[in-house]
């Protein structure tokens, strides 16, 4: 009996164990790496799945911050206190994650309670993917003219992976493509991309932007990922999409390691628990897949690619898999200074962006969409905008900011667009 009672409870711990994920005891430690060797050994832990690097950096001096669970804690600080002595400098800047992420939820919660479903404004909250997919519906009916929506395919999940066409057809008008919120937890990105359609479709002054150019816009490329970070404080920083690997209980593939240009080459994992898992093989997610289709079909057409993600400031174009630059990357840091000038002008939050090739001043990272169509596909222009950071992990600005992030964050989409309208 007793034995019987003990058995249950041990199950029931079991049970208990597997609800409570989350990031109780996690620890973020910020680190700002001296030499070149101490950020090589930083950078060995990053297909760890104990670890999750929130912010690299690849450019000395500049900090990290880098997630650890309590498994790894003792070693890593072993790791970390030995490199003081040469100069590392680090702090714990968070004692407990799910700590704070509960408290940060609590506003939320609220908030989300507060409102009456439907009546949502798309800049004031971080709005649903079904609420994203009905602002485009009605974009769709009352701008008939200009805009025309495609299902490009559907997530693992079913949901619908919209793109927005907006254009007001002339023909062999050159075409910039951009998709945000591939990563699950970046939720400013698509609000950004979101912004930018309203700007385009709804506001007259921008009108000359799409006489000249047609924009294809995906706000929202992992939904799965994006749902499931909304679903639970315990799930606020998932980052990958949501299809369960075979042969394992983790779930997800990092959707930009799963791209088919020197895939799996670097700074990506083959472990599916790891943040940075590359997939079973290139675009093994319906949702890259769907990329991939629709650049197959439309490559001629597009002249600028723009993939949205946050945080850090940062406007990078490829290679991620290298630290070789391509044969244009003069231009490539021309036209990324040409968007970041504006920005910075608009910006009342002071934004600075660091512009440069994704190994040369992040860190190593292939089978990145931008590589992808740059290198496969033939794309010249590719970047990759890391927007603003806010909140406590810098994945969850307050919503007072998402308007200023995503009003400067416009100016620099209208530089390209002016760019590109005057090439072609
Ligand atoms: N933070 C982004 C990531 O880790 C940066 C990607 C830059 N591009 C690249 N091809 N590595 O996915
Ligand atoms: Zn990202």
């Amino acid at each position: 009996m007793k034995l019987l009672a003990l058995s249950v409870l041990v199950l029931l711990c079991g049970l208990l164990e597997v609800q409570a994920e989350g990031y109780n005891g996690y620890k973020v430690y910020q680190v700002t790496p001296k030499t070149l060797q101490q950020a090589d050994i930083l950078h060995q832990l990053h297909e760890d799945p104990e670890f999750d690097f929130f912010q690299d950096a690849k450019l000395l001096g500049q900090p990290m911050s880098i997630m650890a669970s309590p498994r790894v804690q003792q070693y890593f600080e072993t790791t970390l206190a030995n490199l003081t002595h040469e100069g590392l400098d680090y702090t714990v800047t968070t004692e407990d994650v799910q700590k704070v992420l509960d408290e940060e939820y609590a506003d939320f919660v609220r908030r989300n309670a507060s409102r009456q479903a439907g009546a949502r404004a798309v800049f004031d909250e971080y709005i649903s993917h079904a609420e994203v997919l009905a602002y485009l519906e009605r974009l769709e009916r009352e701008h008939p003219e200009i805009v025309r929506l495609e299902s490009i395919g559907r997530s693992t999940e079913g949901r619908d992976l919209l793109l927005i066409h907006i254009g007001s057809g002339r023909p062999n008008a050159p075409t910039i493509f951009i998709d945000a919120g591939i990563h699950a937890r970046e939720w400013i990105a698509t609000p950004s991309a979101l912004y930018i359609i309203s700007q385009l479709v709804e506001n007259p002054a921008h009108a000359r932007l799409h006489q000249n150019v047609n924009w294809a816009i995906i706000p929202a490329i992992n939904p799965d990922g994006y749902e499931f970070s909304r679903s639970s404080v315990l799930n606020r920083l998932w980052r990958k999409t949501r299809r369960p690997n075979q042969g394992s209980t983790c779930i997800g593939t990092d959707p930009n390691r799963n791209f088919g240009y020197q895939w799996n080459t670097g700074g990506a994992s083959t472990n599916p628990c790891s943040d940075i898992y590359a997939g079973p093989e290139p675009f093994s997610e319906p949702e890259t897949d769907a990329i991939r289709r629709y650049f197959i079909n439309h490559y001629t057409e597009i002249k600028l690619y723009v993939t949205i993600h946050s945080y850090g400031n940062y406007i990078l174009y490829p290679w991620g898999f290298t630290s070789e630059l391509p044969r244009d990357a003069l231009h490539l840091q021309t036209v990324a200074e040409a968007a970041a000038r504006p920005i910075e002008a608009a910006s009342t939050l002071g934004s600075r962006y660091t512009i440069g090739s994704s190994t040369n001043v992040l860190y190593e990272a292939s089978g990145g969409s931008d590589d992808w169509t740059k290198g496969a596909i033939g794309v010249d222009l590719s970047y990759c905008f890391e927007l603003p950071g806010g909140g406590s992990f810098g994945f969850n600005p307050p919503v007072a900011m998402i308007r200023p992030i995503v009003e400067e964050t416009f100016e620099g989409f209208i530089a390209l667009g002016e760019y590109i309208a005057s090439l072609y």
